[in-house]
């Protein structure tokens, strides 16, 4: 049926009648949101380039979880900042390491959030890589049992979730067979499965002070021009035995989170990451662009383009304004 008769904009026409026929909705729960943990107490240190982030210590962290888990927010992911860095990246299973203390903090305050520890060596090694070091390079083998080490250490600390991020091959295989080896065989695996080598991480590596000291990660994360490719490491890192999937960054990489959501079954996750943050940040505080709408419109496209949650550091301030 043509035009006249057919006329789109009918069901446009009112708030209510686009709400009739709204085919995706964003809620709190639909959100994750990410904390940045230090050691100390009483330490709440605004990220420069991320403008109302920032990292807590373990004490302040609680409170900042209750609030999270009060907003109906699914849950959070956790960063740790050491004080130390080493070539190993040891204090990523230090047992009184600085994510493991937070996790306890939080499990402590609240029960019932979704506590998900985001595991690399990158924030725990001196280069900044995120993986021990042979002659320069990552060396993928030796760094897999030292990933698999701090995964224990994170689920030991009450972890619900060990979200590996480090995009070495075969490390979800061996953190499963490690967790299954120390009785943690009903902890799931987050794996962010398809993580590009992106410019947009930026303001992370400032929060984080996670920067290479020397060479980029090019060697071990994907190339920003394949979509092809990150079927391929979803697939393999399911066949390793990852619950869960995520895709990252979110905004520039709707195609792949559309074509993961179609292939796979397994819940798939997108990260809008740090860079994809402050850039809206500072549009919006500039005032060239509406916060509440840019904000909403972003995490809408994502959710649109197939993702089951959204790891967001729009989150909590999203949720803060849904409940009005
Ligand atoms: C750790 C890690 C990074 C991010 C999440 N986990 C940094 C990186 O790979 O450089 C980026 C998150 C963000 O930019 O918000 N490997």
């Amino acid at each position: 049926m043509p035009f006249p008769e057919q006329r789109l904009r009918r069901l446009r026409r009112t708030e209510s009648l686009r709400a009739l026929v709204r085919e995706t909705r964003v809620e709190p729960h639909d959100l994750i949101y990410p904390l940045f943990c230090v050691s100390g107490h009483g330490i709440r240190d605004e990220v420069a380039s991320m403008p109302g982030i920032s990292r807590f210590s373990a004490d302040l962290l609680a409170a900042e979880a209750k609030e999270v888990h009060a907003l109906g927010i699914a849950g959070v992911i956790l960063f740790g900042i050491p004080d130390r860095k080493d070539p190993e990246g040891s204090g990523a299973w230090d047992p009184d390491g600085v994510v493991q203390v937070a996790i306890r903090a939080i499990k402590d305050a609240v029960p019932d959030l979704v506590v998900i520890a985001d595991l690399c060596l990158c924030e725990y090694t001196d280069h900044g890589h995120c993986g021990v070091l042979d002659r320069g390079d990552v060396d993928n083998d030796a760094t897999l049992p030292l990933l698999a080490r701090a995964g224990i250490s994170q689920a030991r600390a009450g972890a619900d979730i060990v979200a590996p991020s480090d995009m070495m091959d075969g490390r979800v295989g061996s953190l499963r067979r490690g967790l299954d080896a120390e009785g943690f065989e009903s902890t799931p695996i987050l794996s962010y499965a398809a993580k590009y080598a992106s410019a947009f991480y930026g303001p992370f590596r400032d929060a984080a002070e996670s920067t290479p000291s020397e060479g980029d990660r090019r060697g071990y994360q994907m190339d920003p021009a394949n979509a092809r490719e990150a079927l391929r490491e979803i697939a393999a890192d399911i066949e390793e035995g990852a619950d869960l999937v995520m895709v990252k960054p979110a905004l520039p990489y709707l195609d792949v989170i559309a074509q993961a959501r179609e292939l796979f079954a397994e819940p798939v996750f997108a990260y809008q990451v740090s860079g994809e943050f402050s850039m809206l940040r500072a549009a919006i505080e500039r005032g060239w662009l509406d916060e509440e709408r840019a904000v909403s419109e972003s995490l809408t496209a994502i959710r649109r383009a197939g993702a089951d949650r959204i790891v967001s550091y729009f989150a909590l301030e999203f949720a803060r304004r849904y409940h009005g």
